[in-house]
């Protein structure tokens, strides 16, 4: 194997939103390549860039500094979507240096419809999806009869597998809607369209991956959602379509686990969570209120405000032995100023009895009580006096701040890589420099 210390996977390691974008964007000013491995456009991160504020939902982070960037072979894509951020990307004179796998999967308007019909079927069991097709794209994936890029970049092969979607689909729709239709023709026409205009882009990813990674260069991985969403190995049926974790990379990009070098893993100051699922930390009073507005808590993809709670190194902790975490990242420090005292869980209680392990399982989670350490607040500041904080590195940190960073750092068995104590890219404190 020719070389893996210039690649680093960056990896949400609770339930997404962990500020990834924000580390991707930080470390791809040094990288050559981004790559998105998993998800779809229900993943979304704001960057700024010179003032002005970019959402992106399937583009990876990297695209606004004009660095090659990559949507392999495990994401599921949206063509129209996908499009709209290359035209604004466009509008602002940023050149495009997009690869997209052929084998991608296609997100078409009935993955859309059937998300929202199953999810409204749905009993107790109810995900709380994004509605942006992400599941049933998915699926159609392990059945077998998915649209893939390829497919779209060649109309006669479009025609004929688009046709044999649809005919499957509407019978499905069709269950739940018995006059459901869409016209064949107009959804064809469309797609070739979409296929016609991505095609420059389109290229076998895994190939060029590995050959960039074996001449050097600096390649990020970019995780989606968090590894409590993981399919596999998340908080199912709570969870997303994809592995959501550094274990999803190898599949989802094409590379073997002896080419990932470091694994950084992303976690907030606390913990937030979109969509169901039993969150034992969940502060549904005044405090999570004061939380989820100094946090800005509200999804970037649907809006949605997010339920918080207090940061949980239980989950976490699982998370880390998931990924083989080297290094950890911990965002939104500020968002708990004015705050005290804080709590972090560090263990769960079933039935009167300590557990060794995170449970994994809703049934069994539901059952448990958090046990908390209690850790001294840091006061309310201004905008500027975190800034100035952040200009002048870790030991200007406020020692409450210190105390609970350090903490979390010995309990996951990690180093800190960086803190976070704001939304700009200067508001980081880096203590490890990668690339
Ligand atoms: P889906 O990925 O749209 O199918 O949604 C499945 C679950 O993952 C829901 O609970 C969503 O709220 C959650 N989810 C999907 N994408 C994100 C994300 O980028 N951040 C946080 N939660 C997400």
């Amino acid at each position: 194997m020719k070389n893996n210390k210039n690649t680093i996977a960056v990896i949400g390691l609770s339930f997404g939103d962990e500020g990834k974008g924000k580390i991707t964007d930080y470390l791809a000013q040094k990288a050559d390549l981004v790559v998105r491995f998993q998800g779809g456009n229900n993943a979304g991160h704001t960057v700024v860039h010179n003032n002005k504020k970019f959402k992106f939902h399937i583009m990876p982070s990297g695209a606004v500094l004009e660095k090659e960037v990559m949507i392999a072979n495990g994401c599921v894509v949206d063509p129209k979507v996908l499009l709209n951020e290359m035209d604004n990307l466009r509008e602002n004179n940023k050149e495009i240096n997009l690869k997209l796998s052929s084998t991608a999967h296609v997100i078409c308007p009935f993955h859309r419809i059937l998300d929202g019909l199953e999810e409204e079927s749905k009993t107790e069991y109810r995900v709380g999806t994004t509605k942006r097709g992400i599941g049933p794209t998915y699926a159609d994936k392990a059945s077998r009869y998915g649209l893939r890029i390829f497919d779209l970049t060649h109309p006669k092969i479009l025609k004929k597998k688009l046709k044999n979607l649809y005919l499957i689909k509407k019978r499905i729709i069709n269950c739940y809607d018995p006059d459901w239709d869409i016209n064949f023709n107009d959804i064809y026409d469309e797609f070739k369209e979409y296929g016609e205009k991505l095609k420059p882009y389109v290229i076998d990813t895994a190939y060029y991956l590995n050959q960039a990674i074996d001449s050097g260069k600096k390649v990020i991985f970019e995780g989606a959602q968090g590894t409590l969403l993981g399919i596999d190995h998340g908080f199912y049926p709570f969870v997303t379509s994809s592995n959501s974790n550094a274990l999803g990379i190898c599949s989802g990009a094409g590379v073997s686990p002896k080419k990932i070098g470091t694994i950084l893993g992303v976690i907030k100051a606390y913990t937030s969570r979109v969509g169901k699922g039993f969150v034992p930390t969940e502060l549904k009073d005044e405090i999570g209120d004061k939380i989820r507005q100094q946090g800005n808590e509200y999804g970037t993809t649907t809006g949605r405000p997010r339920r918080v709670g207090w940061l949980d190194l239980f989950n976490i902790k699982y998370s880390v032995m998931l990924n083989g975490v080297d290094y950890i990242a911990i965002m939104l420090l500020d968002a708990l100023e004015g705050i005290d005292p804080l709590n972090i869980c560090i263990g769960y209680e079933m039935e009167g009895k300590a557990l060794d392990t995170w449970p994994i399982h809703p049934e069994k989670v539901k059952k448990c009580t958090p046990i908390y350490k209690i850790f001294n607040g840091w006061k309310q500041r201004s905008r500027e006096e975190w800034t100035e904080i952040a200009n002048s590195g870790f030991e200007s940190l406020p020692k409450e701040i210190k105390n609970y960073v350090n903490f979390i750092a010995e309990q996951l068995q990690t180093e800190i890589a960086m803190l976070s104590i704001g939304p700009e890219r200067e508001d980081t404190i880096v203590l490890k420099d990668f690339f």
